[in-house]
C-alpha cells in the first residue's frame, strides 16, 4: 500500500521533470534509471579516473614558508599558538632553510625580532639588524632559496604599530608620510643583504612607489616587490602577534589595515600599488577572503599570492589535535580553495608539511 504510493508519487515526480528537463527530446521511459544521459559520479570513480579530471593542482614550488628570526633567544623557541612554528636564532633559520629547501621549499619569508625596540624602529634598516643577517645566512646555506623579507615597523617599534606614531592614551595616529622613508629603507637594506623580493605589510598609502623609487635609487633595479595590497584589519592575526612579539600595546589597525567589509576597495589598493610598480599582490588573509582573491587575479591577472595566516593555521592545529579535523586532509583542502581561487603563491606555516604531503 504504502509501496505503491511512493511509486506514483515518483512517475508523477518523473513526468513533471520529463515535461521541463526534455522537451524536445526522443521519448525516454524515465522510470527506466539506466537512461539517465548525464552522470557526473561516472569519473569520480577510481583515484587515478579522479586525478585524470582534476582541475587544481597544488605544487611545492607554489610555497612560502615564514620564518621568524629573533635576537632575544639563544636558541629555537615554540611558538605556543602556533604548533610546529618557532623563533629561531640567525643559524637555526639557515638550518631550517635548508630542511625547507631539501622537502622541495623554494621560498622563504623572514620576520625578524629585534633585542632593542624604539620609536623609529631603528633595527629594522640596520646593516647587522636580525634580518640582514639572516639574510646573509641563508643566502650562503641555500644559494637557490628565494629570500622575500617583510618589510614592515611593527616588530621594531616600541609601541608595536606599523610606523610613526603619535600615542595620546589610547589615541593613536599613525602617520603615514613620515613612515614612508622609514620603510623604504628598511627595503634598501635588505635589498642590499640580498633580499630577491620585498613585501611591504604595513599598509601606508604611497609605500609601494616610495620603496621602488628608493630601490631603484641605491641601484637594486633587480629587487622585486610583492605588495601586501589588499591586507584586511583582521582577527586572524593573533597568533601571529606572539610569534613575532608586535601586538600594538594601545589601540589597534584599523586606521590602516583594510576594514573586512570591503571589496571593491580591496581592487581600488591592488591598482593602486600596481600603478606604483609592484611587481606581484597579495590578498590577506586567505580563507575569509576568497572572493576578494578571485576578483583580484581576473581583474589583474598580476602574480597573485595568498596569506595562509596564522589564526588560519592555528584553527586547524587545535583541532586536529583535540581529533576533531583531518589535519593532513584540511590542509591540502585549504591549499586547493586558494589556488582554485586564482592563487599563485601561497605563504603559509605548513609550507614544509604540504611539500612533504604533495611529495609522497
Ligand atoms: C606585520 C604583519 C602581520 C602579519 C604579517 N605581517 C601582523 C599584523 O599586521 O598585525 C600577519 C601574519 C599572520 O597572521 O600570519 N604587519
Amino acid at each position: 500500500m504504502e509501496r505503491g504510493k511512493e511509486k506514483a508519487r515518483f512517475r508523477k515526480k518523473a513526468a513533471g521533470c520529463r515535461g521541463s528537463c526534455l522537451a524536445g527530446r526522443r521519448r525516454v521511459i524515465f522510470s527506466a534509471m539506466s537512461s539517465l544521459l548525464h552522470r557526473p559520479r561516472r569519473l569520480r570513480a577510481s583515484a587515478s579516473l579522479r586525478n585524470l579530471v582534476r582541475e587544481t593542482r597544488i605544487a611545492a614550488s607554489d610555497l612560502i614558508l615564514p620564518l621568524f628570526v629573533s635576537d632575544r633567544i639563544a636558541s629555537r623557541s615554540p611558538v605556543g599558538s602556533m604548533p610546529g612554528v618557532f623563533q629561531l636564532t640567525v643559524e637555526e633559520s639557515a638550518a631550517e632553510a635548508v630542511s625547507a629547501w631539501n622537502d622541495g621549499v623554494e621560498a622563504v619569508l623572514l620576520f625578524g625580532i629585534p633585542a632593542e625596540k624604539d620609536a623609529l624602529a631603528s633595527q629594522a634598516y640596520a646593516d647587522e639588524g636580525i634580518v640582514q643577517r639572516a639574510i646573509r645566512a641563508i643566502r650562503k646555506a641555500v644559494p637557490g632559496m628565494v629570500i622575500i623579507t617583510d618589510v614592515c615597523l611593527c616588530e621594531y617599534m616600541s609601541h608595536g604599530h606599523c610606523g610613526i606614531a603619535h600615542i595620546e592614551g589610547e589615541h593613536v595616529t599613525v602617520l603615514n608620510d613620515e613612515t614612508l622613508h622609514l620603510l623604504a629603507r628598511t627595503a634598501v637594506s635588505h635589498a642590499g643583504a640580498g633580499a630577491d623580493i620585498v613585501a611591504p605589510s604595513d599598509m601606508m598609502d604611497g609605500r609601494v612607489g616610495a620603496i621602488r623609487d628608493a630601490l631603484d635609487d641605491a641601484g637594486h633595479t633587480e629587487t622585486a616587490i610583492l605588495s601586501y595590497a589588499a591586507k584586511y584589519a583582521s582577527a586572524f592575526y593573533g597568533p601571529f602577534r606572539d610569534a613575532a612579539d608586535s601586538a600594538p600595546q594601545a589601540g589597534d589597525r584599523k586606521t590602516y589595515q583594510m576594514d573586512p567589509a570591503n571589496a571593491l576597495e580591496a581592487l581600488r589598493e591592488v591598482e593602486l600599488d600596481c600603478g606604483e610598480g609592484a611587481d606581484m599582490v597579495m590578498v590577506k588573509p586567505g580563507l575569509a577572503y576568497l572572493d576578494i582573491l578571485w576578483r583580484v587575479k581576473e581583474r589583474f591577472e598580476m602574480p597573485t599570492a595568498v596569506y595562509h595566516v596564522s589564526g588560519e593555521y592555528a584553527m586547524v592545529k587545535a583541532a586536529a589535535a583535540n581529533g576533531w579535523i583531518d589535519e593532513k586532509a584540511a590542509t591540502l583542502e585549504v591549499m586547493t580553495a586558494f589556488k582554485r581561487a586564482g592563487a599563485d603563491l601561497i605563504i603559509t606555516y605548513a609550507a614544509r608539511d604540504v611539500a612533504r604531503w604533495l611529495a609522497r
